[in-house]
């Protein structure tokens, strides 16, 4: 899919440049850099970015679809990354709804989905995608230590970024082929099987309101719901939530 790529040695953003990056390219774009000096999350959060420890990319996309299948974009892209995680490392990856990806209850991975559309529906989507690959624990700052992680704070061992990016196009390719011509619901089983929610009572924030509850339901649309501790159920379609 990805027939352009741009390979940088420092951006701002990868997300940033792919902005500026659509305006003059029709096609899919692959964009990397080995340092990202403002590196953002979602939320507005900052997200560290140096040399030799992750991967920084952004993906520009076309899928031309409505704004209601745009809802489980991200469902797919997590099982693209959990499954090249799994297959390159032999770790345990976990999702965690709706863009993270951890291990053993650390984050490893946080990607963001931004997208450009009209009346028509969604014309792009640019997707951010950082992953934590050979980060010792000293490359974190102290703030995320305990939150955060990386393939080798989990193995114990160097992962060549190189093989893991190769295997992380092929599986986004696999699985955004399957976002486009699949629903949802033929991939709900694996997509649980990898989903770290379930059973656990966890902070739920969108806006202003903020619960306490479990997951109780994925629907076919995407649509997460959640139980809290007074029998009410809630309905999220994004959400931050605490671990
Ligand atoms: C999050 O967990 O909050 C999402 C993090 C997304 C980080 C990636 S790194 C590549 C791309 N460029 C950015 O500035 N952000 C995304």
């Amino acid at each position: 899919i990805f027939q352009k790529q741009f390979v940088y040695e420092e951006v701002t953003s990868t997300q940033t440049v792919a902005h500026e990056l659509l305006m003059e390219h029709d096609e899919p774009l692959l964009i990397l850099s080995e340092i990202q000096t403002v590196g953002r999350g979602r939320f507005k959060r900052p997200w560290a970015s140096k040399r030799d420890t992750g991967l920084w990319m952004s993906l520009v996309l076309h899928p031309n679809i409505s704004y209601q299948q745009i809802a489980t974009f991200n469902l797919f892209i997590s099982i693209a990354i959990a499954e090249a995680i799994k297959n390159v490392t032999q770790l345990e990856p976990k999702i965690k709804w709706p863009n993270d990806v951890y291990i053993n209850d650390k984050k490893v991975c946080g990607f963001l989905t931004e997208i450009n559309g009209d009346s028509d529906g969604v014309h792009t989507i640019i997707c951010g995608i950082g992953i934590n690959i050979n980060h010792t624990i000293e490359d974190f700052d102290e703030s995320i230590r305990d939150t955060a992680t990386s393939f080798k704070l989990e193995s114990k061992k160097e992962t060549d970024r190189y093989i893991f990016i190769k295997a992380l196009i092929d599986s986004i390719e696999h699985y955004y082929e399957a976002f486009l011509s699949q629903p949802f619901k033929e991939l709900k089983e694996i997509y649980k099987g990898y989903s770290m929610i379930w059973d656990r009572t966890l902070r739920y924030t969108e806006g202003n309101k903020q619960i306490y509850g479990k997951a109780v339901d994925l629907k076919d649309d995407g649509v997460l719901v959640v139980l809290d501790d007074t029998g009410e159920r809630h309905h999220f379609i994004s959400a931050d939530i605490e671990v």
